[in-house]
Formats: C-alpha cells, sequence, structure tokens
C-alpha cells in the first residue's frame, strides 16, 4: 500500500476543501494506517485513485470517517481512573462549588455516550438523584455525528452494560426486550452535540472536563491547540481527567498534575504571578534601626550577586546595577541616575516598561519568561523577575530587575520535553493501535457472528434437505413398489397376451377384434394370410376403411348390431379375392367383445373360408345368418 507522500497530504487537502474536515492534525501512523485499510477494503492502490473514488463514490467518505474515528469505549473504562475521580477529585470539585452552584462537566469526545453516562452515575450516587437534576450538567461532545446519535438514544445491549455493576444497573438502566435504556429523568442532564476540538469554540467554566482516549489522535501541535482550548475551557478550580495514554508531560505551562498516574490534572492559571508574600519578608523592620550602618554591606552584596540586577526608583531612575548587568548588558555605574527608559535594557531584549508599571500599580511580583537574548553571537535564555520594593507604609521606592539565566536549565527542560513528547508520542501510539485493535477484534467478533449464523442457517437448510431427501426417499420406495407392481402387472398382462396369441394363432379362422368405433385392435396370423396385410400394418385402422380383398362395408349393420349388444351369434357369408388375387367366399361371424360390466366393449370378427359353396365371381348377394338361422350365398 502506498507511503505518506505529498499525495497522502493532497488527499488529506482534498478531504478539507471537499468535506469540510481536517485530518491534518491527526498522527500520520495511525491515519495512513486506517486510511490503506479503508483503500484496501475499496480495491484501490494509491492515494490518488482515492481522491478520484472519493469524486464519484460520494458515499465514500461516510465509510472513511467511521473507519479513521475510532469510536471504542466502554462504561467505566480503566476503573480504576473513575473509583479515584468518584473518592478523591470529585469532593473536591464539589467543595470547590457554592452549596447550590451548577456543576459543569464536560466529556470531550464522548463516542457513543458510555463516558457521559458513566460520569451521569457517579455523580448521581455522590449528590443523589434530586440534586443531581437541579445541579449538573453534563455536555458530551464528539464529531462524529453517526456516535452522537447512538449517545442520544441512550440504548445499549447486554454486552455493552456488562461493565456496570449489578446494583447501578437495576437503578439507572430500564430494561426491555434484551436492551438497556439509561433512565429518562436523568438523561435530561446530559447535552449531546457535534464539537470538533480542533476547530470548535470550547465550552466554557467547566467543573470537571473529561476527554480521554482522544487527544492521542492528534499530532503535538494539534494536541497543543486543543490543549489550550481546554484550558481556557476550565473554571479556576477545575478538573481535567484524560486517558491513561496521555500524560500532558509537555505542556505544564498550562496544566500541573494532581496525580499523573491517574491523569488527573489541575489548571494553571496565566499569567504566571508570584505571591507577594515574598517582599514582606524582604525588609524586617526591627532591622531599621541598623540599616545606615549595614547600608555598604549590603550595597556591595547586591554587586557581588551572581545574577544580574538593575534597581530602578519609583520615578523611573537607574539607582543601581550590578557587575553581572553591566557584563550581560549595556548598563553600567555610568548610567546610575538616568531615566531607565534612556538606556537599550528598557527595550531589548524585551519591552520591560510596561511590566515595571504594572509592578508599580499591581504591587506584585511579576515575571517574563523564556526571553531569547543573543550576547556575543551567543543565544541565551533569560527569565526576568520584576520586584516592587516598598517600605514600612506599603509606599513603593522603586523595582528591582533580576536577570535569571536559564540557558542551561531551558535545554534541558526542552530535552526533557522532547524525551517526554516521544514518550507521549510512543504510548499513545500503542494505546491507539490497542484501540485499533480492539476494533478490529470488535469487527472480527461480528464477522464471526455472521459466520455462526451463516452456518446455522446453513444447518437449518441441512437439515430441511435432509428431510425433503427422507420424504424423497420414501416417494421413492413407494414409487419403486408401484413400479414392481406394474412390472408383475405387465408381466401378467404380457403372458395373458401372448395365451390370446396362441390362441388366435391356433385358430384355423381369421380374427379380427375391434373397439366399439370399429379400430383394429388384433389381427390374427390366419388373417394375415388371407388378406395379406401384417398385423402392425393394421392395427388402429378403421375396419370398414381397409382396403383388402373383403368388402368390408358390407359388414357395416352386422357389426353395428353386435357393437349395440345384441348378441349374435350374426353371420355373413361374402364373395371376397384372397391375397392371391383368388375369388372366395368368407364366412363372416361377429360375436360382441364384452367388457368387465358385460357391455359390448367391441367386436370379434371370425373371418373363414366357406368350402361350401363355390364362388362366381361375380359377388353374388351376401347372405346373412341371424339368430341362428343358416344362410348361404346363390
Ligand atoms: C477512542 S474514542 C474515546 C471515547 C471515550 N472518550 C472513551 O475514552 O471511552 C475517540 C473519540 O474521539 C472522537 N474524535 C476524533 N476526532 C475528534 C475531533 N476532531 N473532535 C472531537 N472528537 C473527535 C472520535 O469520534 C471518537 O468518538
Amino acid at each position: 500500500m502506498s507511503q505518506p507522500d505529498a499525495s497522502f497530504e493532497t488527499l488529506l487537502e482534498h478531504l478539507k476543501e471537499n468535506r469540510g474536515f481536517d485530518f491534518t492534525g491527526y498522527k500520520r501512523s495511525s491515519l495512513t494506517r486506517r486510511v490503506d485499510r479503508r483503500m484496501l477494503q475499496v480495491g484501490v492502490g494509491n492515494y490518488a485513485e482515492y481522491v478520484d473514488y472519493l469524486e464519484v463514490h460520494t458515499e465514500e467518505f461516510t465509510a472513511l470517517f467511521n473507519t479513521i474515528l475510532i469510536n471504542v469505549t466502554g462504561f467505566f473504562r480503566d476503573a480504576e481512573a473513575w473509583e479515584y475521580l468518584r473518592a478523591e477529585i470529585l469532593p473536591r470539585v464539589l467543595a470547590a462549588k457554592a452549596p447550590d452552584g451548577v456543576l459543569r462537566v464536560w466529556s470531550a469526545g464522548c463516542a457513543s455516550g458510555e463516558e457521559a453516562y458513566t460520569l451521569a452515575m457517579i455523580l448521581a450516587e455522590a449528590l443523589g438523584m434530586d440534586e443531581f437534576r437541579q445541579r449538573v450538567k453534563i455536555y458530551a461532545t464528539d464529531v462524529d455525528e453517526d456516535a452522537l446519535t447512538h449517545a442520544r438514544h441512550a440504548t445499549y445491549d447486554e454486552r455493552q452494560v456488562r461493565s456496570v455493576s449489578d446494583e447501578l444497573r437495576e437503578r439507572y438502566f430500564d430494561q426491555a426486550g434484551g436492551r438497556f435504556c439509561f433512565r429518562k429523568d436523568l438523561r435530561r442532564s446530559v447535552i449531546f452535540g457535534r464539537n470538533d476540538l480542533v476547530q470548535d469554540a470550547p465550552i466554557s467554566k467547566i467543573d470537571l472536563l473529561v476527554c480521554r482516549n482522544t487527544l492521542m489522535y492528534f499530532n503535538a501541535e494539534t494536541q497543543s491547540r486543543i490543549l489550550s482550548r481546554l484550558h481556557f475551557a476550565l473554571a479556576p478550580a477545575g478538573v481535567l481527567l484524560l486517558g491513561k495514554a496521555e500524560m500532558l508531560l509537555s505542556h505544564a505551562e498550562l496544566f500541573l498534575p494532581i496525580d499523573l498516574k491517574r491523569r488527573v490534572f489541575r489548571k494553571v492559571p496565566r499569567p504566571v504571578a508570584l505571591n507577594g508574600a515574598f517582599l514582606a519578608e524582604a525588609a524586617p523592620s526591627q532591622s531599621r534601626a541598623v540599616m545606615g550602618g549595614l547600608d555598604l554591606l549590603r550595597h556591595a552584596a547586591l554587586l557581588a550577586s551572581p545574577l544580574a540586577q538593575v534597581v530602578i526608583t519609583a520615578d523611573g531612575l537607574i539607582a543601581l546595577c550590578n557587575r553581572q548587568a553591566e557584563a550581560l548588558f549595556e548598563v553600567s555605574d555610568r548610567d546610575v541616575g538616568r531615566p531607565f527608559s534612556d538606556v537599550v535594557l528598557s527595550y531589548r531584549p524585551v519591552e520591560l516598561r510596561r511590566y515595571i508599571e504594572q509592578a508599580h500599580a499591581e504591587r506584585r511580583i511579576v515575571q517574563v519568561t523564556d526571553i531569547e537574548y543573543v550576547r556575543g553571537g551567543e543565544a541565551l535564555s533569560l527569565d526576568v523577575q520584576i520586584s516592587p520594593l516598598t517600605d514600612a507604609d506599603a509606599s513603593v521606592l522603586g523595582v528591582t530587575l533580576s536577570f535569571h539565566d536559564v540557558t542551561e536549565s531551558r535545554r534541558l527542560r526542552d530535552e526533557l520535553q522532547q524525551t517526554n513528547r516521544q514518550l507521549e508520542t510512543a504510548y499513545e501510539e500503542l494505546q491507539s493501535t490497542n484501540e485499533e485493535l480492539e476494533t478490529t477484534n470488535e469487527e472480527l467478533q461480528s464477522t464471526v457472528e455472521e459466520l455462526e449464523t451463516t452456518n446455522e442457517e446453513l444447518q437449518s437448510t441441512n437439515e430441511e434437505l435432509e428431510t425433503m431427501n427422507e420424504e424423497l426417499q420414501s416417494t421413492n420406495d413407494e414409487l419403486q413398489a408401484i413400479n414392481d407392481e406394474l412390472r408383475d402387472r405387465t408381466s401378467d398382462l404380457d403372458r395373458a397376451n401372448q395365451f390370446l396369441e396362441t390362441i388366435l394363432t391356433g385358430l384355423r379362422a381369421g380374427v379380427a377384434v375391434l373397439d366399439v368405433e370399429m379400430r383394429v385392435l388384433a389381427w390374427n396370423r390366419r388373417a394375415e394370410d388371407l388378406w395379406g396385410l401384417r398385423q402392425d400394418e393394421i392395427v388402429g385402422q378403421h375396419f370398414l376403411n381397409l382396403d383388402i380383398g373383403l368388402p368390408t362395408q358390407q359388414l357395416r349393420p352386422l357389426i353395428r348390431r353386435t357393437l349395440a349388444g345384441d348378441a349374435g351369434p350374426h353371420e355373413i357369408v361374402l364373395s371376397a379375392v384372397n391375397r392371391r388375387g383368388r375369388p372366395i367366399l368368407v364366412r363372416v361371424a361377429s360375436s360382441p367383445l364384452n367388457g368387465t360390466d358385460g357391455s359390448a366393449s367391441g367386436a370379434i370378427l371370425l373371418m373363414e373360408r366357406d368350402s361350401s359353396a363355390q364362388p362366381d365371381g361375380t359377388g353374388s348377394e351376401p347372405t346373412e345368418q341371424h339368430d341362428g338361422q343358416a344362410s348361404s350365398s346363390g
């Protein structure tokens, strides 16, 4: 898959410009991993192609968005931190509030809401339900609208609420159809909304800010931006709770740990100012009596101080500058008595005049830190402390400027910060990889569940098929039995046919068996001999239409009578021509072929040469014998 490169940055710019979402501040390692993963899913090979894909498939952004924003969360996630919050931090936060003051809580990066409802349960337990409803507002925000929709429904399945104790689950959730819904009356105190931590204004005057496992997805620069917003969001006594991978070691100017291990921090007020008590200690009143005698000593001590110092009178004149100050800046003893505003030091390396005014006005020490100063090609880092000097009745005598060379300690601090940052980054990456693995795990679990369902469906289909198979088998058996029976009957029939055939063949007379429509059903060997047509040529043909030497039309009345049920016997002698073309007289006797019910289902014609009479070759009139009366042709 593609390496992070210019085309990846182009992709991020594309998302920013076209979809209004800025991923540029997210850590590249995790970001590229997740984008690569999505590209693999849609079968795109590089970032440039993916930009094209996004342009064509507008719905793809949502899928990408869901892949990038990891929504792993849970009720009481990292239980130890919540227990510490309940036992140690909450009493402190509540103590800082008026008894009826509204408690403002913010869950930033709340995902599907479990964190916000965890806070609600902890606070309701601490305050009681009524007070909770009256005093608590929990703002819960995320950038992911889908996650927020889920959070607003406040409904979770059995697996999701497994980390809530039975007791709390009983008290705070209504159960219906295997789902657990957070109590509606308390749910009203939790306000969900979309807030992009990178771009949107923070919520303000927050007493307890919970932002867990979210910062770690951002790079150091974006983390700094977010942290100064979180700093702004907190009330002066507010407390910040981070996730266990987030240490803030490199942001000591904004937050100081209350308990670093549990990732609980307090806000550092800005600007940094020291306590005025220091001044009171500076001039103990009981030493006034001997002060004149010690002046020289004090002056010498001041001159020899390892700190560069300049003293300025209340009306802005330089009263003293020591040796260190002379060595460091362009000031010297000769400037004593000159207005401080006339010397370069008053505005370089830093504009000092307004700080001096501030120290005068506020009667407190003012500090200016991290001043860059280049001297003789060497870059120094200085902190300046401007301390007002007051006499016993607190009127201002002047100020003293003390310059601390903190180059070395700054270097060490920067190195430490850098190391801390690397440590934090490594730790956060570990955590985010862990969360990704959790997501992947969940995805795998759901795939496994799907497979299990498919498997069960297959099993039940299989069982159905087996049942059908068994049914088919038994139908098959039945068919087989019917088949066997049919075969038996067929062979019975064959035997009967053969028997009939033998009889028919054995008869000296020609036999034609007709059905009710006078179609030929059977035709024996003798009939073949007589008329020269084989059985297979004749079966199925209408008897009266046969083109043989017998004048079949003349038999119509005879056959009709037989078919009408007249048992006969009916006989007729006809002149005919045999197969050799010789004229013969044929005696035809017709008798009924009776069905099982006794009715005539056809006729049997016996055709015999009548040797008692000689044919005259002229086709003499047929003579019919009926009902036992014999007649013969003339
Ligand atoms: C891993 S979850 C943490 C959920 C919860 N705080 C916890 O610790 O269980 C990270 C959340 O940060 C959200 N997030 C990512 N970028 C964000 C941004 N720019 N602004 C606000 N939330 C963001 C994600 O949508 C996701 O819901």
